[in-house]
């Protein structure tokens, strides 16, 4: 990215930049040639050289008939030698340019060095220990490969080195012990090992900044050495051993950061004689003991980061008078009630105490606290009222624990507030119409249905009027703006819709068999089948997500132009186009449109956003969404689709190609049954023998000898399909090992999707033995004793509400085998 000006314009400035010079050993450039030959020769040295040598510098200036003591970045002493070069100034970022290319020797009286962000690559010359005068050497955020040099021992004038955002690899060396003056030492993001070197406490260092490398070993106790440090990063490296005691000594310091090691070890005490930290960061370590209350009496500390230890005890009572603003001490073993800040208000307090063994109930009073965060505990008893009235709560997340009692209204006007997984009783009345449904999700849910006639507003509350006050008075100005906008756009909006509804007409009432008007809606939308439309591609065809005129999205499949010549592919469109036509139900996909044509061939479905059941259970992130009640759900679903096609069309409808990857589900994870090139009717007049068609993985074992085709045949898929959803991978041979009676102790909790924790109430687990236990009668070899589509979809709509026998965990796959 290197930037060109036109000369005229470079000369220009040098000019300005002359005149309005307050160091005089330069004269203005005359028009005299001859006067400007001698000028020049007078400052053609080797710093000039090694400049122009560079290249750097050729964009911005004539290099032949400039001063370069005026170039962009280039300081001189009154001298003429060049005391500082700053690279940065000329705002180049290029991975071709060199550090190398900078004659480093040439420059004896450089005092400062800034060549930070210019993309640089090579590695650090052993000649910069020539600069023996530098104060400041800033290399930082380059792409600088290869070994800190033993040779900046010699800079030792050196106050200042930053080599940050780098890829250097290598150890920190010990000469650098020798820099007397060092202050501020940056090595962050690169790829440096080993441990630190112990002579680093001879130097008399304020900010020390190692993190994001992989240093490992103990923090050496010479750390205490360093009692100028005000911050001190060690974050994300390879730290273990424990804190040794003498960091008590490093009374300056403001920041300490060890996050992301593996320290282990207790707390030392001796952090209270740190009385001006304001952030203590120790998360994601080993971490063990109980915390020392004498933390909270730091009176200057501003955030305390304990989370992902092992810390266990009591929460210290001292929490009540801290004057901390954020307190993280969650996924530790913390035990005991909650102490809360309630004398001294000096500051507003996010607390964070979730995933922890906390028991007991809470207090009433919870003080300066705004954010409180207390899921995934054991707390029980009543959930007080008070907790938002007088308070200055404005979140609250008492998720995963066992609270009881009633739910007070109260507690809807906080901002954010989630109560799920609670036993609370809802059954008294409907105080719970006040609130959000996700925030009551759990075992027992409140019937939101009934709900209809309770406004759903929040409650007058007196401490919240401030607010409503100060935005009062704009409110009323942007108002009728903001409604003049809206209804602008929305007469704009609404003309365009009907243009385009009268120039295309309804493309989903209209069927339509040359497909003309759909054509031209879809291809405009499609920008003709472009690839970046396309969202998958199967043996035969493409689907691309269109977004219609109106607004409304949806999938269309297409025929590829070669493959539209193959007469069965063909065969299976049409015949798709048929049963779609023939069969609808809300777990069946919906076709909207089609075109049937040598021209275009193609289908119109409905959007499903999550795509297909297979790749939502293979991609991690999507599986972790999918808990146990949507994977019931969805088998629920894709049941009652099967039982409609088998049972309820006459004569029945068989699929033939049950798979995850042709059950879809929306963005509400709504599952429907898709592809149906394969569907047949069963005949009863004949002995529907057919071809083998299905996919391997999920064929009923017979149609390895027979040809007929029945119900059975998507019974035993669905079977598959089952296991895979519960297991959250193909189940591949295992099928033929759990009916293997030699296998009598696979546990059921073992064949669990391990992504996701193992269900919480009693209600999934019981769903959950349900499943498998239908999948494995699914997946009889004998297709006669398969249940039929129509058991399993009630099974798995209507679930026992007897509880488990045993614990889920110590249930076997065999004693599910009837
Ligand atoms: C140009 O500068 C030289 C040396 O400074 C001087 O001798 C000469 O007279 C100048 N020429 C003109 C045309 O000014
Ligand atoms: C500057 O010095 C170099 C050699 O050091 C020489 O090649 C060049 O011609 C000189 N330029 C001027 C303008 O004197
Ligand atoms: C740079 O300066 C020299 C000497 O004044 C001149 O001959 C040359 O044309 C200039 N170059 C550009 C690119 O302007
Ligand atoms: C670097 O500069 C020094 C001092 O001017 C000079 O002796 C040396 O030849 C230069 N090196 C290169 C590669 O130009
Ligand atoms: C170290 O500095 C001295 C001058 O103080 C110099 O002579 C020597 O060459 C430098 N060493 C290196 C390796 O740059
Ligand atoms: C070191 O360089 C990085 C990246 O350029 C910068 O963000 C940081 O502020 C610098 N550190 C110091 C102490 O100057
Ligand atoms: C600690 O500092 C003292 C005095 O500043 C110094 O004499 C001593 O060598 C240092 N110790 C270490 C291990 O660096
Ligand atoms: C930790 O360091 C690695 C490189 O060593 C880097 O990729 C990662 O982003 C860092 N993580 C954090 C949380 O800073
Ligand atoms: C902590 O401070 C006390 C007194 O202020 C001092 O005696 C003790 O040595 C200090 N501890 C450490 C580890 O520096
Ligand atoms: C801490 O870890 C080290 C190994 O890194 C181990 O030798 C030591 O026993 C551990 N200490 C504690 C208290 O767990
Ligand atoms: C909190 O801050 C106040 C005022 O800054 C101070 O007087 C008090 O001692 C502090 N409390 C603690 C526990 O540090
Ligand atoms: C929740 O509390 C009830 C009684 O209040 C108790 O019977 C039940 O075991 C508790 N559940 C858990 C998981 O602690």
């Amino acid at each position: 990215m290197l930037r060109k000006c036109s000369s005229n314009f470079a000369l220009l400035i040098i000019a300005v930049v002359l005149l309005f010079s307050t160091t005089a050993s330069y004269v203005i450039l005359p028009p005299n040639r001859t006067a400007m030959a001698a000028a020049l020769s007078s400052f053609n040295n080797s710093e000039r050289q090694a400049l122009i040598q560079s290249g750097w510098w050729s964009y911005y200036h004539n290099l032949s008939n400039s001063n370069h003591c005026y170039w962009i970045g280039i300081y001189c002493k009154t001298a003429g030698s060049v005391s500082a070069i700053d690279g940065s100034a000329l705002d180049i970022n290029s991975k071709f340019l060199l550090l190398q290319n900078l004659n480093l020797t040439a420059f004896p009286n450089l005092v400062s060095l800034n060549l930070h962000g210019m993309g640089l690559s090579g590695s650090i010359p052993k000649e910069i220990g020539t600069l023996t005068k530098l104060a400041g050497l800033d290399l930082s955020d380059n792409n600088l490969h290869g070994e800190l040099p033993s040779t900046l021992s010699n800079l030792t004038q050196l106050v200042e080195l930053n080599v940050s955002f780098n890829s250097l690899s290598g150890i920190i060396p010990s000469t650098l012990g020798l820099l007397d003056e060092l202050e501020y030492l940056t090595l962050t993001s690169n790829q440096i090992e080993g441990s630190i070197p112990l002579e680093l406490g001879k130097v008399n260092l304020k900010y020390l900044n190692l993190g994001s490398n992989q240093i490992g070993g103990s923090i050496p106790a010479q750390i205490g050495n360093l009692t100028s440090l005000f911050a001190l990063y060690l974050s994300n490296n390879s730290f273990s051993g424990s804190i040794p005691f003498q960091i008590g000594a490093l009374t300056q310091l403001q920041e300490l950061y060890l996050e992301f090691n593996q320290i282990n070890g207790s707390i030392p005490s001796q952090f209270k004689n740190l009385s001006n930290l304001q952030v203590l960061d120790l998360s994601y370590n080993k971490l063990s003991g109980v915390i020392p209350p004498q933390l909270f009496l730091i009176a200057s500390l501003n955030s305390l980061l304990l989370s992902s230890n092992q810390l266990f005890g009591l929460i210290p009572s001292h929490i009540a008078n801290t004057n901390i603003s954020y307190l993280n001490l969650s996924h530790n073993k913390l035990t005991g009630p909650i102490p809360f800040p309630i004398h001294t208000c000096s500051s507003q307090l996010t607390l964070d105490l979730s995933y922890n063994l906390l028991n007991g109930s809470i207090v009433s009073q919870t003080g300066c606290v705004v954010n409180l965060n207390l899921s995934h505990n054991s707390l029980s008893g009543d959930i007080p009222s008070t907790f938002s009235v007088n308070s200055m709560m404005e979140s609250l997340d008492l998720s995963y624990n066992n609270f009881t009692g009633k739910l007070h209204k109260e507690l809807a006007n906080l901002k954010y507030i989630n109560l799920s997984y609670n036993s609370l009783d809802f059954s008294q009345d409907t105080d719970y119409c006040y609130f959000q449904q996700e925030s009551l999700i759990g075992c027992n849910t409140p019937n939101f249905a009934s709900c209809h006639s309770t406004p759903k507003t929040m409650l007058p509350h007196t401490s919240k009027t401030k607010p409503l006050l100060l935005i009062a008075l704009p409110v009323t100005f942007i108002i009728p703006i903001l409604a003049t906008l809206l209804w602008a756009r929305r007469t704009k909006s609404r003309k365009i819709e009907v243009e385009r509804t009268s120039k295309n007409g309804d493309l989903f009432s209209i069927w339509n068999y040359d497909g003309k008007i759909a054509f031209e809606d879809i291809i405009e939308a499609t920008q003709d089948f472009d690839i970046r439309y396309c969202i998958g591609t199967g043996a035969y065809g493409s689907v691309y997500r269109a977004q219609l005129p109106s607004g409304k999205v949806v999938a269309v499949k297409k025929l590829h132009q070669r493959e539209s010549q193959n007469p069965s592919f063909d065969k299976s469109f049409r015949n798709e186009v048929k049963m779609l036509t023939e069969i609808r139900h809300r777990n069946i996909v919906k076709l909207h449109g089609f075109c049937l044509h040598s021209q275009c061939m193609f289908l119109i479905y409905e959007y499903m956003e999550k795509g297909s059941l297979f790749y939502a259970l293979r991609i991690d992130d999507e599986a972790e969404e999918l808990t146990w009640s949507h994977r019931v759900n969805i088998l629920s679903g894709a049941a009652n689709a099967l039982s409609y096609m088998h049972h309820d069309c006459s004569p029945p409808i068989v699929h033939r190609d049950v798979t995850s990857n042709n059950i879809l589900l929306n963005s509400e994870l709504h599952a429907v049954v898709s592809d149906f090139g394969t569907a047949r009717v069963l005949d009863p007049d004949s002995s529907n023998q057919t071809l083998k068609v299905g996919t391997y993985g999920y064929l009923a074992p017979e149609l390895a000898y027979t040809l007929s085709v029945t119900e059975k045949c998507d019974v035993y898929s669905f079977g598959v399909v089952a296991l895979e959803t519960i297991m959250g991978r193909h189940p591949g041979d295992l099928i033929l090992s759990l009916f293997n009676s030699s296998n009598k102790n696979i546990m059921v909790k073992d064949l669990l999707d391990s992504r996701i924790s193992l269900p919480l109430c009693q209600k999934d687990a019981q769903a959950i033995v349900q499943v498998v236990t239908l999948a494995l009668a699914c997946l009889r070899s004998n297709p006669k004793s398969r249940p039929s589509m129509q058991q399993v979809a009630h099974e798995l709509s209507n679930f026992k509400q007897s509880s488990l026998s045993l614990p889920l965990s110590e249930i076997t796959v065999h004693q599910m085998i009837a």
